[in-house]
């Protein structure tokens, strides 16, 4: 597993407290005869430490700020902490997490017997072994410290979860992974700004990335190797074992990248070659966002026709980009999601001229010509002897290329 130790932030993460909490500061500013804050501004008080809110929000100096914390809390405690509760799918997942072995911890800037209380309320507090949260009398409470208690004693990599952009700066700043919850309070500006390793729409996509169900299998190979077919055919065949499949393909997969798969193919354009990778890429940054990534999260097997092995045959090797270019072109695009296992389906160069010529229509990179073909084939000949590639011999029958594959996923999965 990737992570030993998960590190929640409390309120918009794994409780929904802004009942709770906005009834209180509407009595405080009742009580304190402040201006209201505007609707639309209500929620910047979800995450902030109070003491924060009440000075860059409200504008008070720290003599009245601390006046208004005192009278929020005197309601909060009289029952404001209570009004709450856990977001969909929190408990489930907190007890499948504990269950499959991984130590679960709070970071939180709410005072921590609020923070307890809560928990207990809800039910949660069971599942963690650790809370870490300041005392009432603290003002000023640093995400990035609490983070670090939270991280005292653990036995493997941590990853923190939170909703706001404190939480995502307090791993950065401890050096850890980061996971922004978009259910929460805060939304995909903020999450953008922060650079999050993740972005959760909901909390069971945690469930395949801590507990390391998801796969990502990747089929790559040059122009008629026969990959199309078999994906289809290992789509059937893992469905039919229980397995929740994916199947996508690149440059394509989503609106976007299928729009640039149309430029892409498109025989009537031309174009320098590093435009056509960044092209590739471009297409591939939107398909890993938007369908890898998420699939993979919920555990899904993903089966996709081609990936970044294409971009360093056909622009690497085809083009002459070099291998070391056109990684360094996808490195933003691809993020860290690459193939648990690549399917290379290997051709020699006389085959895959006799099947290429066969196609009646062809692509803008069909057309390229023998002499590219060759640098392709000997880019995946390359790409061959790396780690995680399965050479595939796709000279074989259809029946004879199935049965190897099957033997192998019977064996990897
Ligand atoms: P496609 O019709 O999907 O090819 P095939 O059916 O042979 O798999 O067309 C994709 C074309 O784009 C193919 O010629 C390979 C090329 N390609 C690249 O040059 N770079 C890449 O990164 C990718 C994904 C594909």
């Amino acid at each position: 597993m990737r992570y030993s130790t998960v590190i929640f932030d409390l309120d918009g993460t794994l409780l929904d407290t802004s009942p709770g909490i906005l009834s209180c500061f509407a009595k405080a500013e009742e009580e304190l005869g402040l201006p209201p804050l505007p609707p639309e501004e209500r929620k910047w008080v979800l995450g902030p430490t109070l003491f924060d809110s009440f000075t860059i929000k409200y504008g008070l100096d720290a003599a009245r700020a601390q006046e208004a914390v005192d009278c929020y809390r005197k309601h909060y405690a009289a029952g404001g902490v209570l009004n709450c509760k856990p977001f969909p799918g929190i408990e489930a997942l907190l007890a499948d997490l504990q269950a499959g072995g991984l130590c679960l911890r709070v970071a939180t800037s709410k005072a921590g017997p609020f923070a307890r209380q809560a928990l207990e309320h809800t039910g949660l507090l069971r599942f963690f072994d650790k809370i870490c949260a300041p005392d009432l009398h603290n003002k000023k409470s640093n995400k990035a410290e609490l983070v670090r208690q939270a991280m005292e004693g653990s036995e493997g990599p941590c990853l923190m979860v939170g909703d706001r952009r404190f939480d995502i700066e307090g791993a950065h700043a401890q050096g850890i992974d980061s996971a922004f919850a978009l259910y929460g309070f805060g939304d995909e500006w903020e999450a953008a700004a922060c650079r999050p390793s993740y972005l959760l729409h909901s909390a069971d996509e945690l469930r395949p990335l801590l507990l390391g169900k998801g796969c990502f299998l990747c089929f790559e190979g040059g122009d008629g190797s026969g990959k199309t077919t078999q994906i289809h055919r290992v789509k059937a065949y893992l469905e039919q074992k229980g397995y929740a499949v994916r199947l996508t393909r690149e440059p394509g997969g989503t609106p976007v990248s299928e729009a640039v798969r149309g430029i892409l193919l498109d025989p009537n354009q031309s174009m320098d070659p590093l435009t056509e990778a960044y092209l590739y890429a471009a297409a591939r940054a939107e398909h890993v966002r938007r369908v890898l990534r998420p699939a993979l999260l919920r555990g899904e097997v993903v089966l996709c026709d081609r990936y970044l092995d294409s971009s360093i045959a056909y622009q690497g090797y085809g083009r002459g980009l070099g291998e070391e270019t056109v990684r360094a072109v996808n490195a933003l695009a691809v993020d860290g999601c690459l193939p648990d296992k690549h399917y290379l389906f290997l051709l020699d160069d006389e085959e895959a001229e006799r099947r290429a010529s066969r196609r009646s229509q062809r692509d803008r990179l069909e057309l390229a010509g023998e002499a590219f073909r060759a640098r392709v084939g000997e880019g995946y000949r390359a790409l061959a002897k790396e780690e995680g590639v399965c050479a595939v011999p796709a000279a074989g029958s259809e029946e004879e290329v199935f049965a190897f594959l099957r033997k192998d996923l019977d064996r990897f999965l």
